[in-house]
């Protein structure tokens, strides 16, 4: 069974009077462990996708199923299961909490998931930052860090939970191009490590030559899925 699949997306935003079609019938199969580029021109529903598959948004028409489960039809304990444990978000901004620590912003999808007692979850943080190569910056606050160590930390708070599927969108869009190729290899190993599916959009052409399937959307529609 798939992970993931897009049926018949459709998503329309309205602006004052005009409607903006943003996804046009988007149909698409992930199956668990893909490495992912969505690519495409601005403006062709990246962002709107992986927000809907992050239920961050949703969709004008269509389905989308994890593990068979249609996302709508899913009741409100599982939806909720599905956005803290399941799926984990990484954005082109980084979006660390600036008041907290490396470590205290590592922890908090843990604490908010309230599984695990304090002590594993500060364990678990630890050995994240270790994994994405901050050891000994756990006490820093994010202005004390470069962008690159920024979306490392990003990149640990995104899977210190395990998660079944790391949407990013443009992770390396504020990077120069060396820390852009950093922070790919740390995504890939993760992906290699724990088969975790990641599907990432980008403008980059280093970074989608990491991908190992590459959809692209024009106008809200896949105009080519490669495999590589
Ligand atoms: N909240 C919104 N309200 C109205 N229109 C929107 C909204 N979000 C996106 N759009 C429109 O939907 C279309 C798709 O936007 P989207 O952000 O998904 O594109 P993108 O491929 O991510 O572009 P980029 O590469 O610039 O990030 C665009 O025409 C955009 O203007
Ligand atoms: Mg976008």
């Amino acid at each position: 069974m798939s992970i993931l699949t897009l049926e018949k997306l459709r998503k329309v935003y309205l602006k004052g009077d005009n409607k903006v079609v943003a996804l046009d019938g988007v149909d698409l199969v992930i199956e668990k462990g893909e490495f992912l580029a969505v690519v495409g021109p601005s403006g062709s529903g990246k962002t709107t996708m992986l927000n809907i598959v992050g239920c961050l948004d949703s969709p004008t028409e269509g389905r989308v199923f994890y593990n068979g489960s249609e996302l709508r039809a899913m009741k409100e304990k599982e939806l909720s299961g599905y956005r803290k444990s399941h799926i984990s978000f990484i954005f082109q901004s980084f979006n660390l909490i600036p008041v907290l620590t490396v470590l205290e912003n590592v922890e908090l999808p843990l604490v908010i998931e309230r599984k695990l007692k304090p002590a594993e979850i500060r364990r678990k943080a630890v050995e994240m930052i270790a994994a994405v190569g901050l050891e000994g910056k756990e006490n820093r606050f994010p202005r004390e860090l470069s962008g690159g160590q920024e979306q490392r930390v990003a990149i640990a708070r995104a899977l210190v939970k395990d998660p079944f599927v790391v949407l990013a969108d443009e992770p390396t869009a504020n990077l120069d191009s060396r820390t852009a190729e950093e922070i790919v290899e740390i995504m890939k190993r993760i992906n290699a490590e724990r088969r975790t599916t990641f599907i990432f959009s980008t403008h980059d052409r280093l970074v989608m030559g990491h991908a190992r399937r590459i959809v692209t959307l024009r106008d809200g529609s896949i105009v080519s899925d490669e495999r590589r």
